[in-house]
C-alpha cells in the first residue's frame, strides 16, 4: 500500500518532471525565481492536453440542447479571453483591492518571510531554560523540524534530545498569541537563534502591482495583474448577453494566467505566484440556483475521476458556514491528497462556489458587504460608496416569464497547474518489468490518460536495418496526420520502451521481422504491457477509435 505523504516519491516526481522536460524552474541559469514554473516540451503538451480536454469538455463539446444527468434543463456555453491588466476599479468593487491579503510575518534576524497562517510550534523546556518553538513546515515534517530546532537553540548534541521536555502538541502560532498562551518575545522563529525576532503579523496584498503608460507615477497609473481571471467574465456578462444570443442559465468560460504575489510559495507548482486557472461564471436564476450549484459541484468531481485521477485520493468537501466568504450561499472543494501532503490532509485542486449575486450587483452598485444579514454598498467616511460601481445596468430580462432579476452565479473554478501536478503525481508508479532477456527490471512509468499523455504513441523499427525504418516512418506519417506521435530508433527497444514508459505515452507500435512477413506490428500497452498484433493498416482508426 503506497503511503500518502512520501517526501522522497515527491522528489522522485520532481527530478522525472525535469528529467523528462516536463516542468523546469523558471530562470534557472540565475538561480530560479520562486514560485515561477516553466513547462518543457513533454509538459507543454501535457497542459494543453489538460486545457483541452476541460474546454472540451465544458465548452466545445457541450450540447446545449440536452439535458444532462443532474441538471435542471439544457443550458448553453460560451467562451472568452480576456486581459490581464483591467481597469483598477475592477479590483475594487470585487473586493479585491481591499480584501485579497495574507497576514505575513517578518524575521529581524534572519529576514525570512512567513505566511502567519503557516506557522505552527510548541513549548520546549531543558534545565529551566524555555522556549516556543515555530515551524513553517507542514505535514510530517513539521515535528522532526521543531525537534532540531530546539536542540540547536539548547545546544544539545544529537543523543542529548531525549532530555527536552515539550508541553502539549503542534498548535497554531496565531491562536496561540490570540489566545495569550505564546508571546512574540517567546517565540523562536524557524531560521533564527533567538526568541523575540519575529514581528507582529501585518497585512500584506498578494495582487501584483504595475504602472500603466510611459507618464507613469501617480496613483491613476496604478494597475494590478489579474489574481483571478472571473472578473473578466463578470466584465463582459452583459457583451456575451447582447452580442451572442445565450439566455439564462448560460455559462461563460475562460482558461487564462493568474498571478498571486504569494508569500510562501512552496510544494513545486502547487502554490506559484504565476499560474493558470480554468473557470466558468454560470448565470442562472436566482430560485433555481441551487440545483445548478449541486449540479456543477458533482459534473466537476466526475471530470477528474473520468480522466483517470484515483477516486481514493479525491475529497470533495463542502465548507462549513464559518469558512464561506461573507458572500457566499454554498462552496464545495474538491481536493487531492498529494504525496507533499501529510497522511490525511488534502491540497485544493478546484473550488466549486455558488456566489449569489454579489459580483454582478458589485460592478452595477459599488463594493458590497453584508449588514445585518443583507449585501448593503460599503460606505466611506464620507457618506460615500466607498468604492463606485460602474453604474450599469447588469440585470437579465427573462423574455419569456416577463421578469427581470441579476442572475445568480455558480463559479467552478480550477487550476489548471495544480490539477496537472495532481494528475503527474497520481500516474506516476514505479513497478518491475521483464526485460528482453526476461530478467525483471524496475521501471517509471506515467499512467496518464491517453487524452492527457504529451505522445499517443510511439513507432519503433526493431532494429535499424532491413527495411524496417522505412516501413516505421510510412505508419509515423500516417498517424502523425491524426495525433501527437514519435518515430524512434535509438537503443535497444527495452531502453526506448523505458523512455517512452516515462513520458507516459499509452502505446508503442514496434515494426519487427513478422512485419515484413505479413504487414502485422506489435502494439504494447503501456498499462498492461500486454503486446498484440495488429494489421499495420488497421494502427491509424484503431488509436483514433481507442482515443476517442
Ligand atoms: N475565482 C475564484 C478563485 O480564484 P481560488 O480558490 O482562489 O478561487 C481557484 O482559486 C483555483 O486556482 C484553486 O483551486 C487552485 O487550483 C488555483 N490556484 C489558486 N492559487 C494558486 C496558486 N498560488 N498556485 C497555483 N494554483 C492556484
Amino acid at each position: 500500500m503506497e503511503k500518502q505523504n512520501d517526501q522522497s516519491r515527491m522528489d522522485r516526481i520532481v527530478s522525472l518532471a525535469k528529467r523528462r522536460g516536463f516542468i523546469f524552474q523558471s530562470s534557472e541559469i540565475y538561480g530560479g525565481l520562486n514560485g515561477f514554473w516553466d513547462y518543457g516540451p513533454l509538459g507543454v503538451a501535457l497542459k494543453r492536453n489538460l486545457k483541452e480536454c476541460w474546454w472540451h469538455d465544458m465548452v466545445a463539446g457541450h450540447d446545449e440542447l440536452a439535458t444532462l444527468p443532474g441538471a435542471p434543463e439544457p443550458y448553453e456555453m460560451a467562451g472568452l479571453d480576456c486581459t490581464i491588466i483591467m481597469h483598477p476599479q475592477v479590483w475594487k468593487c470585487s473586493g479585491h483591492f481591499d480584501l485579497f491579503h495574507d497576514w505575513l510575518v517578518d524575521c529581524r534576524e534572519s529576514k525570512r518571510r512567513y505566511r502567519y497562517d503557516h506557522l505552527n510550534g510548541r513549548w520546549a523546556a531543558h534545565r529551566g531554560k524555555k522556549v516556543f518553538v515555530v515551524t513553517d513546515q507542514s505535514g510530517d515534517e513539521a515535528i522532526p523540524h521543531t525537534v532540531l530546532r530546539a536542540q540547536k537553540f539548547f545546544g544539545l548534541r544529537a543523543k542529548q534530545v531525549e532530555e527536552i521536555e515539550w508541553e502539549g502538541g503542534l498548535v497554531a502560532l496565531a491562536a496561540s498569541i490570540t489566545a495569550g498562551t505564546v508571546t512574540l518575545d517567546t517565540a523562536l522563529g524557524p531560521d533564527a537563534a533567538e526568541p523575540g525576532t519575529l514581528t507582529p503579523p501585518r497585512e500584506f496584498n498578494l495582487m501584483f502591482e504595475t504602472r500603466i503608460g510611459a507618464l507613469a507615477g501617480n496613483d491613476d497609473d496604478r494597475a494590478f495583474l489579474r489574481p483571478e481571471t472571473a472578473q473578466g467574465i463578470f466584465m463582459n456578462f452583459k457583451n456575451v448577453l447582447d452580442t451572442s444570443r445565450v439566455s439564462v442559465p448560460f455559462g461563460i468560460a475562460q482558461i487564462g494566467k493568474s498571478f498571486r504575489n504569494e508569500i510562501t510559495p512552496r510544494n513545486f507548482t502547487f502554490r506559484s505566484r504565476e499560474f493558470e486557472q480554468m473557470e466558468i461564471e454560470f448565470f442562472c436564476k436566482p430560485a433555481d440556483s441551487a440545483a445548478w450549484y449541486r449540479y456543477w459541484r458533482d459534473r466537476r468531481w466526475s471530470w477528474y475521476l473520468k480522466l483517470g485521477l484515483s477516486a481514493g485520493k479525491l475529497q470533495l468537501r463542502e465548507h462549513d458556514a464559518d469558512e464561506l466568504s461573507h458572500y457566499s450561499v454554498g462552496t464545495a472543494d474538491i481536493e487531492y491528497a498529494f504525496p507533499f501532503l501529510a497522511e490525511g490532509e488534502f491540497g485544493e485542486l478546484e473550488g466549486i462556489a455558488h456566489r449569489g449575486d454579489f459580483d454582478l450587483r458589485s460592478h452595477m452598485e459599488g463594493k458590497l458587504v453584508r449588514k445585518d444579514g443583507q449585501l448593503v454598498v460599503e460606505m466611506g467616511a464620507d457618506g460615500k460608496p466607498r468604492h463606485r460601481g460602474s453604474g450599469k445596468d447588469l440585470s437579465y430580462f427573462d423574455d419569456v416569464t416577463r421578469e427581470r432579476y441579476v442572475p445568480h452565479v455558480i463559479e467552478p473554478s480550477a487550476g489548471a497547474d495544480r490539477a496537472v501536478l495532481a494528475f503527474l503525481c497520481d500516474a506516476y508508479h514505479e513497478d518491475e518489468v521483464p526485460d528482453e532477456d526476461g530478467k525483471p527490471r524496475s521501471r517509471t512509468v506515467l499512467k496518464l490518460h491517453p487524452r492527457l499523455a504529451p505522445l499517443k504513441a510511439a513507432i519503433l523499427p526493431l532494429v535499424k536495418k532491413d527495411g524496417m525504418p522505412e516501413v516505421a516512418i510510412d505508419l509515423y506519417r500516417r498517424l502523425k496526420a491524426h495525433m501527437p506521435c514519435m518515430y524512434d530508433e535509438k537503443g535497444s527497444i527495452g531502453r526506448r520502451y523505458a523512455r517512452q514508459d516515462e513520458a507516459g505515452t499509452p502505446w508503442c507500435l514496434t515494426i519487427d521481422g513478422q512485419t515484413l512477413a505479413d504487414s502485422t506490428v506489435t502494439l504494447r500497452d503501456r498499462d498492461t504491457l500486454v503486446q498484440t498484433r495488429v494489421p499495420i493498416d488497421a494502427c491509424v482508426e484503431l488509436l483514433r477509435e481507442r482515443l476517442r
